[in-house]
């Protein structure tokens, strides 16, 4: 069956692992092709203007992945050695390869979250003032649902403030929203609340949803053209890519409402791990999809840990030396939960022995 590993194992590393259903194979069979750097795909078309229409936004771009998404964004943004600021443990700071230096030129201007959140005050007191020596600040980046910080919710009332800095020093707010629906499912609001506030955003297929490939990017009309033409100067422009479309299409038509299920398996699997011995999990930081679990109680790291779970069948991925990640997605049911918990007990029954 689509969507579910064939081969026994649970998979918890990621909602990146999530393989398309039936539906999605058959749309990528019969997808109306042409040639997308031309602007003559229908199915890359039609995929656009849904999303745009469902960000309540102007114009959106299919691009191949959320870094590619996050990279053609900064630049569109900015001009090279702008200041942009972000969330200590964003995405983009940490697992984007430096692109943002790299290939984008700009200078990142990190400053610590709680709970993935900025506060829009250190974010007025990082913004430079204009003075010869400075870099100009541009961009205020943030991330919805903040992946290191536990699959966190930030919510329209928090973006909100600070669009109102934003925009009264003439910045502009982008939102790294590879898991905006999973956001939106949380909090039971239309995704338009979410993205309201920011000037453009960008969301991911391939996760949650469940696509092969691919990310959007959301935003007005002239921000998405030139993000057109610097999508197609980093290699991105995808001649018939609907092939990557069709599928984008089924998942904003029928896979957003079931995230709720991966959120209330991630809840059960919190409190599963809670109750054991040995594991901590801040119960507050589990609003979606993601789990982090601290491990020191276990005198282990993360690798060991990670090491006596796939022996049994089971992966999850490091998130830092003793605090250990597991994301719920489509190919994971309750009953995979229950399992995968049983592996747990034994595993660190194991490891505390040891201790
Ligand atoms: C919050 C966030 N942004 C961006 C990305 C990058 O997406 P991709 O793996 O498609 O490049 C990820 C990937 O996990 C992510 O979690």
């Amino acid at each position: 069956m689509a969507g579910i590993r064939r081969s026994g194992i649970i998979d918890l590393r990621s909602d990146t692992v999530t393989l398309p259903t039936e539906e999605m194979l058959e749309a990528i069979r019969g997808a109306e092709l042409g040639d997308d750097v031309y602007g003559e795909d229908p199915t890359v078309n039609r995929l656009e203007e849904m999303a745009a229409k469902k960000m309540g936004k102007e114009a959106a771009l299919l691009v191949p992945s959320g870094t590619m998404a996050n990279l053609v964004s900064l630049i569109s943004n900015t001009k090279k050695g702008d200041c942009v600021i972000l969330e200590a443990e964003s995405h983009i700071y940490w697992y984007e390869v430096g692109g943002i230096s790299a290939i984008a030129g700009l200078i990142p201007w990190p400053i610590r979250g709680h709970m993935g959140a900025l506060d829009p005050k250190d974010v007025e007191a990082a913004i430079k003032p204009r003075d010869i020596h400075f870099p100009e600040t541009m961009l205020v980046c943030i991330e919805d649902t903040h992946n290191r910080a536990g699959g966190t919710v930030i919510t329209p009332q928090q973006i909100e403030a600070l669009s109102k800095i934003t925009r009264e020093y003439g910045l502009r707010l982008y939102m790294d929203g590879a898991r905006i629906f999973n956001a939106a499912v949380a909090l039971k609001i239309d995704v338009r609340e979410l993205a309201r506030h920011v000037d453009n955003l960008m969301f991911s297929l391939s996760k949650g949803l469940c696509c092969p490939v691919g990310s959007v990017i959301v935003g007005d009309s002239d921000f998405i053209e030139r993000a057109r033409k610097i999508r197609k100067m980093l290699g991105g422009g995808m001649r018939k890519a609907g092939v990557i479309a069709a599928p984008g299409i089924i998942a904003l038509e029928k896979m957003i409402d079931r995230l709720e299920e991966d959120h209330e398996n991630a809840r059960l699997l919190a409190n599963g791990l809670a109750d054991i011995e040995g594991l901590y999990v801040d119960l507050r930081r589990v609003q979606t999809n993601i789990v982090l679990v601290d491990i020191s109680g276990l005198g282990a790291n993360s690798d060991m840990f990670i090491a006596k779970l796939r022996e049994r069948g089971l992966l999850a991925s490091n998130h830092s030396k003793t605090i250990v990640r597991m994301v719920t997605h489509y190919g994971i049911k309750r009953e995979h939960i229950e399992k995968a918990l049983t592996i747990i007990e034994e595993a660190t029954r194991e490891l505390r022995s040891k201790k």
